[in-house]
């Protein structure tokens, strides 16, 4: 059975949908003695289990599958719907969309036939607590299971589910908030503020998210009593990353633009670098989570085909801007020795 105690370095490198977390990034991170993990929220059975094979078969080291707890979304009217459209037809005249047919979000059960098969060491979640049927299947099979909690009331709902873990997610994180409802009254806690309420109450180990970009924050985030970090942002700009050029440009640019909140992609607040899309999406109402990022599928494809930024989703948290260029094991080394030393 998973354990913190059995990561060499107390790091997960974070599930990154999207093409990010590739096999090579994933099984480099275990390869060095951490957890790597993979971002499959839309990923479909076939290329879950044909990246867990391949990262399995790179690496001896501990494997984490992440998904979404998606909520069920209804399409509105056909006046907002072609109100949405035409903002997005303002920026890319081209296009034409198509408007989303159900099922708007994978089936978790059908995505979740590989993995039963190939049994990674850890299953993790974003956006609320998996059914109880799936807990199940997992804690028999020796599964460990992380949620993302973005409050102690979350958190104490993870831990009552009987959950091995809790991903503390910080104001500073990059990528969508994990918050169980869209909407709900968001006390914008940083990592660390959320890692001290969590620390007074929770009796399972603690992961703290956001912000944590070297070796000396995780120390400091262990200090405050966490099991483990998870990092996402510092592991975008290695070449085993599947952002794209022009996303890891932005991201490396000698003038860092802000990292904002923007519902304008998916539906959903996410935090990511401010950009063209963002600036003309703030404010606007969107199309429910996850048909508006449906939709906006067609305009970020078309944008990474002729390798536009402006109109990329550049999710990346606030502390982005210390991203290194390193290989996944130059990183993990950095990593270790800023921790040890
Ligand atoms: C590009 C990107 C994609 C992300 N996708 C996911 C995801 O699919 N599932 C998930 O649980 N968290 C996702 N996150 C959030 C991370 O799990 C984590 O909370 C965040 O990266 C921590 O903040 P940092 O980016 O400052 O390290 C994503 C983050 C980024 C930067």
């Amino acid at each position: 059975m998973f354990s913190f105690a059995n990561l060499s370095i107390p790091l997960i490198q974070a599930p990154m949908a999207g093409g990010i977390t590739t096999p090579a990034l994933v099984s480099g991170v275990s390869n060095a003695g951490g957890l790597g993990s993979f971002g499959f929220a839309y990923s479909s059975p076939e290329t879950i289990g044909h990246d867990l094979k391949l990262a399995q078969s790179l690496t001896q080291g501990l494997i984490n599958a992440n998904f979404f707890i998606f909520p069920s979304a209804e399409l509105p009217d056909s006046k907002t719907i072609g109100q949405v459209i035409e903002l997005l037809q303002e920026l890319t005249p081209d296009i034409d969309f198509v408007v989303p047919k159900p099922p708007f979000c994978p089936d978790l059960e059908t995505q979740l036939e590989p993995v039963w098969q190939l049994q990674p060491a850890v299953l993790s979640f974003h956006f609320g607590i998996p059914p109880e049927w799936l807990m199940q299947r997992a804690m028999a099979l020796s599964i460990a299971i992380g949620i993302t909690a973005t409050s102690l009331e979350e958190a104490l709902k993870i831990e009552q589910a009987g959950a091995s873990f809790i991903v503390a997610q910080g104001i500073e994180a990059g990528g969508h908030r994990g918050t169980f409802e869209i909407d709900s009254p968001d006390e914008r806690l940083s990592t660390f503020d959320l890692l001290h309420q969590l620390g007074k109450r929770c009796t399972i180990p603690v992961v703290a998210a956001g912000g944590m970009m070297n070796g000396r924050d995780i120390r400091k985030a262990l200090d405050l009593g966490a099991s483990a970090v998870q990092m996402g942002s510092a592991f975008l700009c290695c070449p085993e990353s599947g952002a794209s050029s022009e996303y890891k440009a932005l991201l490396l640019d000698e003038n860092p633009r802000p990292s904002i909140f923007t519902k304008g992609f998916s539906g959903r607040w996410a935090r990511g670098v401010e950009n063209t899309f963002t600036r003309h999406m703030d404010a606007k109402s969107t199309l429910p989570f996850p048909i508006q990022n449906t939709l906006t599928g067609q305009l970020r494809q078309a944008a990474a085909r002729s390798h536009n930024a402006e109109h990329q989703s550049l999710w990346a948290g606030s502390a982005f801007y210390k991203a290194r260029t390193l290989t996944v094991g130059e990183l993990m080394k950095a990593l270790q020795i800023e921790f040890v030393s």
